[in-house]
């Protein structure tokens, strides 16, 4: 439905102005000529050493290396990442220090105003799958240190990665200029009157660097983040990207992080766990790639900005006291459960799970009561239960766990019923998956 809307604008766009003509990509020629390789530039100063280890650290929260490196072993920042997208798949560049199919060739000017402006060198309009609506929050100092970094911390890579082929209209590039002005904020994080510095922190962190909403803020008929500041209420309420829903972050109970204190976001962002929850989906790379990396004081900001949300979009309940959900857990302990579902569950997911939903600490998640299985919208659940997953590797976490993929072993029938199941025991109240719901997911993910 997105989609068509968005095809709509597009083209309503496109037909106001005629042969434009949309800029080009480079053609491919023959790559890794030695010779071309240039040395990383020689720092001597402690304070360039001390400017560039800083925007290593920044690149780091706002995870460039996540989008910019081709999956299986690819160069670090080499680009060649294909990322879904309404429009077709979009490819991310090169953006090592090679002046040819890199960055070299940039000025600090260049670098800001493709990072903010969504502009790269030469005027070519990039596709907001580069997140830069949230990096023109990103401040000048941090600016300064991601230059630094991408100039003289990092080594060029002398390759070209593939070129986007996108069918018409959506390869007119210049078409984005009006998106932009339509939807693009353009002014660096201001600090908020009335909130104290850690707040601040934090809310720069998951606007600007982190752009986080780029998945969790739901998006609007043109692709576009229907916000990006708390100020509006739908901001982090929860959105689908590329097939996974991201839950809403503000303090909905629910399906929200209402429940779940401070420390729990914190350390669940440090490796994956907290509190009996575990990453999955798209955010196993933003844990591994990104949040893994950031100093404790930072998290904690992040969660401390989080909690801060007020509730919005509710869904969902958690009442692990009523007497339905203890009739249930007793149920499930004798086996004798009639519900649909509870048969599917007690054979394939009960053994880590555990069937009273409690899950196994940092190995298995729980169930009961986790906010991402409350979730308004199922997407993600079915997603993962159809290819199955495996929990974040991190530095200071626990080792990695698989979730088997379902695919072949369950129908879309059982799917939606052992999902419903899931969704509604234990004090879980949410709406029922449906078939139809599973079957589009699969269809969607050719799976
Ligand atoms: C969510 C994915 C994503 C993240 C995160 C991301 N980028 Fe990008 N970036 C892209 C994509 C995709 C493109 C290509 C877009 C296009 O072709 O229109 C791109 C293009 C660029 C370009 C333009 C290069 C050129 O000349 O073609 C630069 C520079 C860039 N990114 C730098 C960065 C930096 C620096 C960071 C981290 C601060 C970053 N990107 C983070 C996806 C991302
Ligand atoms: C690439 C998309 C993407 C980005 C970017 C992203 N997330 Fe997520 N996030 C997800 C998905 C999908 C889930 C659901 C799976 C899960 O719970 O791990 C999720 C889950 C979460 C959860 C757990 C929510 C719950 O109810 O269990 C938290 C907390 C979270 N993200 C915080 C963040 C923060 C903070 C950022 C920015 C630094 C961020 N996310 C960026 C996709 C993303
Ligand atoms: C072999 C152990 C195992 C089995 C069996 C299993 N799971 Fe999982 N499950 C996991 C692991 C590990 C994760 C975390 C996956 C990740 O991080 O990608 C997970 C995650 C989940 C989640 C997301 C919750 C969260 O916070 O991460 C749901 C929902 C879920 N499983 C449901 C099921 C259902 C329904 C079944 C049975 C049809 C099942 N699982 C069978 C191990 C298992």
């Amino acid at each position: 439905m997105y989609r068509a809307r968005a095809i709509l604008a597009l083209l309503f766009v496109s037909v106001l102005t005629t042969n434009a003509g949309g800029v080009g990509i480079a053609e491919a020629t023959d790559a890794n000529r030695p010779d071309q390789i240039r040395p990383v530039t020689t720092v001597t100063s402690t304070d360039d050493a001390a400017l560039i280890a800083r925007g290593d650290y920044l690149a780091k929260a706002a995870d460039c290396a996540g989008c910019h490196t081709a999956p299986k072993g690819g160069a670090p920042f080499a680009g060649g990442l294909g990322m879904a997208s309404p429009f077709g798949t979009i490819v991310s560049s090169n953006i090592t220090p090679d002046a040819q199919y890199g960055i070299g060739a940039y000025s600090y000017h260049d670098f800001a105003r493709t990072l903010r402006g969504g502009v790269a060198r030469g005027g070519k309009h990039l596709y907001p799958a580069m997140p830069y609506p949230s990096y023109s929050k990103i401040t000048d100092d941090d600016m300064r240190a991601l230059y630094a970094y991408f100039m003289h911390g990092i080594q060029p890579v002398h390759t070209q990665p593939p070129a986007t082929e996108l069918p018409f209209p959506f390869n007119q590039r210049w078409v984005l200029a009006f998106w932009n002005l339509a939807f693009a904020p353009n002014n660096v994080y201001e600090p908020r009157h009335g909130r104290d510095a850690q707040w601040n922190r934090g809310a720069y962190l998951v606007q600007a660097l982190g752009h986080c909403g780029a998945c969790h803020t739901p998006r609007g008929p043109a692709f576009e983040e229907r916000a990006y500041t708390e100020n509006a209420d739908v901001y982090l309420t929860g959105g689908v990207n590329d097939h996974w829903f991201a839950p809403n972050l503000t303090s909905d109970p629910g399906s929200g992080l209402g429940r779940v204190p401070a420390e729990h976001i914190g350390s669940f962002l440090k490796n994956g766990h907290g509190g009996g929850l575990v990453t999955f989906g798209s955010m196993v790379q933003v844990v591994e790639d990104s949040t893994q990396y950031m100093s404790d004081a930072d998290l904690n900001a992040i969660a401390r900005y989080l909690k801060s949300l007020p509730a919005q979009r509710q869904s969902g309940t958690y009442e692990p006291r009523s007497l339905r959900a203890r009739q249930g857990v007793d149920a499930m302990r004798t086996g004798a459960v009639q519900r649909p579902g509870a048969g599917i569950f007690l054979s394939f997911c009960a053994k880590c799970h555990q069937a009273d939903g409690t899950g196994k600490p940092l190995k298995y998640p729980r169930l009961a009561g986790n906010p991402a299985v409350l979730a308004a919208d199922p997407t993600s659940l079915i997603r993962l239960l159809v290819e199955g997953g495996q929990s974040p590797e991190t530095a200071g976490g626990p080792p990695c766990e698989k979730m088997p993929a379902f695919n072949k072993k369950l129908t879309s029938e059982e799917m939606a019923r052992v999902l419903t199941f899931v969704r509604n025991t234990w004090g879980n109240n949410a709406a029922p998956v449906t078939t139809h719901q599973v079957t589009a997911l699969r269809d969607g993910i050719h799976k």
